[in-house]
């Protein structure tokens, strides 16, 4: 039963001063004091405006001590931070905001722990392929012990942002493109991260981001601008987020972007209207790092102080570290411009956030002790590894070159297989690349002889090749000329049986700031390919990626592609795992795998238009490139084959039942993920094509079959009319079941 703080909030508000209760709205990232004296929020500008290099901002880092402003700590001008990850630090801070500011009001840490902490399991666009809510409440879980035992007290995690356009780099972050799905990823990460009981040490707050519709950034430029219509948003954005707030979540972090012309950072529409008076919730917003300040370059807010007065009439309750809230608030509440009821308002919610945490009860939830017995404990790599080889999606097996015999020998191409830090991926903050296994480590421990063919010298040029390349060892891109050595791949792999070519991204190349015009796999990767593939020997494409890539020549021309993203600390061990056979691949996409990058935004659910695209001249389509998909959403193979049948689709009064007969028509046992998809054919509005109504992964021996049902209300068949009514009529629709959201079977019923 949820304990109700309100006495205990309102008894401490009375005795808050002005400058107190604007305290607890002052999140601080840990500055840096390094040579050049200036914060580490301007030691980042320096970084991204050139002034210093990547390698000068890492030498800062690195010897630079970290600054807490614990003067002003103490002064009880803060009430949380960004970035402390280790118990000690932690600790101590909390020790003087206890015992030495005057009312000893707690600090509530918030880290990104969003794919875990040490332990790193796969990019959550990978690990959203694993169709699987227990195993994303397992992770969070296992993230939370790990996370909390070092301090942290909140996750800036999940992230539920719908993405339908494989050019924006954080489609990395999420469950991809689908609103249902990113629901129950977002809903299971936060019974995952936020435990029986928030209050137990072991348990963190969840803060949903980034609310909303972050994902819709035109052209898939980060941080631009989203302009939807309501029922668009409504429909196809907002109910993922949604999702978490019922599932508990105590914390919604609003996101950078605009909605159609306001900021979220100043959106009350969203945040107090929709977030508070619709949906209920009763945690705490928390803004994006320096998004209030940001609110200045938008062109929504004159300055800092008009940002001020903005965000916290809007109902932001906390600024992540751009300190206009601690500068301009006790002067606007004192001027009369900013309702003091606005800011105990904001201060009541993050209170009310840190009773709920346990936080006032016990603001020491961790030791160093408890940290040292709970980093990558070996539990926690075996977790890693079963999500990463559920996450691994088996797009292509050709003659079924996969599995391979564990006496085969490799040879291996691709910088990215010998590496250990590039399977962490995008925001792995608290991460150490060495925990990493290689592919390269992976299948050596699985026992199978290995051939690096990225050493040796080229062939026209020999001064220009790369250092044998030790399996073991980490190489560096800078070592390698991988664009000159296709002539000598023949020689290198003269007696391997198989070749597996690494492709793809790196980790800095999806995430944050990372969006790409050209989602097309870069010309030396191609390169390289021709040259494996000339050699003769079966060549398996194993992709390293944080984002859906233009794949089509891998696709037309290697037997077997793995889709790997970026696994985590148990990338190699889990990839042989699959690779030798020992775990039959069951993961499927959840994004559209699209031709080109000028098909961007493409999704599954797409509208039918009054000229669906087909081969007559006048109708919806490209003149250069396919309307499918190189792989559509929901697709992936198995080492077993799955049949489907006897689709049936019974109209209730409230709900649908659809049924489905699915056989394991292969030699060996498998999983299959069930989808469920629906179309309404008339509307107030147009209707997608399809749209996903439930999923079910099951399990078949050889030969064994299941019969699936799926129940669908007319809730979840509603829509919103042009008035924005929410509408549930009847009419027709067709219903689908199968293996992938492009091949179903169908069936058409009338609802009345
Ligand atoms: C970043 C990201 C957000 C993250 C925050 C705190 O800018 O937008 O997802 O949680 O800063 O690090």
């Amino acid at each position: 039963m949820k304990e109700n703080y309100e006495a205990r909030i309102q008894e401490l508000l009375g005795k808050m001063t002005l400058e107190e209760k604007i305290g607890q709205l002052q999140q601080c990232g840990p500055s840096l004091v390094g040579a050049f004296e200036v914060s580490f929020e301007e030691l980042l500008n320096m970084m991204f405006d050139g002034r210093i290099s990547e390698e000068e901002f890492g030498r800062l880092m690195s010897t630079a001590e970290q600054d807490f402003h614990e003067d002003d700590l103490r002064a009880g001008k803060i009430g949380s931070y960004n970035g402390v990850g280790d118990a000690a630090t932690a600790n101590r801070l909390q020790k003087i905001a206890v015992e030495e500011t005057r009312l000893g009001i707690p600090l509530i840490f918030g880290y990104d722990v969003i794919h875990g902490f040490r332990t790193v399991t796969p990019i959550p666009l990978g690990e959203s392929c694993a169709w699987d809510p227990d195993l994303w409440k397992r992770t969070g879980r296992m993230a939370a012990q790990e996370a909390s035992a070092a301090g942290v007290h909140m996750t800036f995690a999940p992230m539920v942002d719908v993405a339908k356009d494989a050019r924006w780099g954080r489609v990395s972050e999420g469950a991809g493109e689908d609103v249902l799905l990113n629901g129950c990823y977002g809903a299971a990460k936060v019974q995952g991260f936020q435990g029986e009981d928030l209050s137990n040490d072991d348990s963190i707050v969840a803060c949903v981001k980034h609310f909303a519709a972050y994902g819709a950034a035109e052209a898939g430029r980060d941080y631009n601008r989203v302009d939807m219509s309501p029922q668009r948003l409504w429909e196809e954005y907002l109910p993922s987020y949604k999702a978490c707030v019922d599932a508990g979540a105590m914390a919604i972090m609003p996101a950078f972007n605009d909605i159609s012309g306001v900021p979220c950072s100043v959106n009350r529409s969203l945040l107090m209207d929709v977030l508070r008076d619709k949906w209920g919730f009763e945690g705490m917003t928390v803004s994006d790092a320096n998004a209030i300040a940001e609110c200045v370059n938008h062109g929504i807010a004159a300055d800092r102080e008009d940002a001020a007065v903005q965000a916290i009439h809007a109902g932001m309750d906390m600024d992540m570290t751009s300190n206009v809230y601690t500068e301009n608030l006790a002067e606007l509440v004192r001027s009369g411009k900013v309702d003091e009821a606005d800011l105990d308002r904001a201060v009541a919610d993050i209170l009310r956030t840190k009773f709920a945490a346990g936080l006032f009860d016990n603001p020491y939830q961790t030791s160093e002790e408890r940290e040292q017995n709970t980093i990558l404990r070996p539990e926690f790599r075996i977790l890693a590894r079963e999500a990463a080889q559920k996450s691994i999606v088996l797009l292509k097996n050709e003659g079924n070159l996969l599995p391979l015999s564990e006496n085969m020998k490799i040879g291996l191409a691709g910088v990215t297989a010998f590496q250990r830090g590039e399977m962490l991926g995008a925001w792995a903050v608290g991460a150490n690349g060495e925990d990493c296994v290689s592919l390269a480590e992976g299948l050596v421990a699985a026992g199978a002889e290995v051939v690096s063919l990225m050493a040796g010298k080229d062939a026209e040029n020999p001064e220009s090749g790369a250092k044998e390349a030790d399996i073991s060892d980490e190489i560096s891109v800078t070592e390698m000329n991988i664009s000159g050595l296709a002539g000598n791949y023949a020689a290198l792999s003269a007696d391997c049986d198989v070749i597996i070519a690494a492709i793809g991204e790196t980790k800095d190349q999806s995430g944050e700031a990372a969006s790409h015009a050209d989602i097309t796999l870069p010309d030396e990767q191609i390169a390289m390919l021709k040259g494996l593939i000339a050699t003769g020997k079966p060549v398996i494409a194993v992709l390293f990626n944080g984002r859906p890539l233009a794949i089509p020549f891998v696709a037309e021309n290697v037997p077997a592609i793995l889709e790997a993203w970026h696994p985590g600390v148990e990338a190699g061990n889990a990839l042989a795992d699959i690779l030798f056979g020992k775990v039959n691949p069951s993961a499927k996409l959840t994004t559209t795998f699209p031709y080109t990058s000028g098909q961007c935004p493409m999704y599954y659910a797409h509208i039918n238009t009054g000229r669906p695209g087909g081969k007559a001249k006048f109708t919806s389509k490209y003149l250069d490139t396919p309307l499918t998909a190189v792989y559509p959403f929901g697709y992936g193979l198995s080492y077993t084959t799955f049949a489907y049948r006897d689709l049936a689709v019974q109209a209730g009064e409230d709900t649908v039942t659809v049924t489905v007969t699915v056989s394991n028509t292969g030699t060996c046992a498998g999983d299959e993920i069930v989808q469920c998809y629906f179309r309404r054919h008339t509307g107030k509005r147009v209707r997608p094509v399809k749209q996903l109504a439930g999923f079910e992964k099951i399990s078949l021996e050889a030969g064994e079959e299941k019969t699936v049902s799926f129940w669908i209300t007319r809730e979840q068949m509603g829509y919103y009319d042009a008035e924005m009514n929410f509408v549930t009529e009847g009419g027709k629709f067709t219903f689908f079941a199968g293996g992938n959201s492009a091949d179903c079977l169908d069936g058409e019923v009338d609802i009345f």
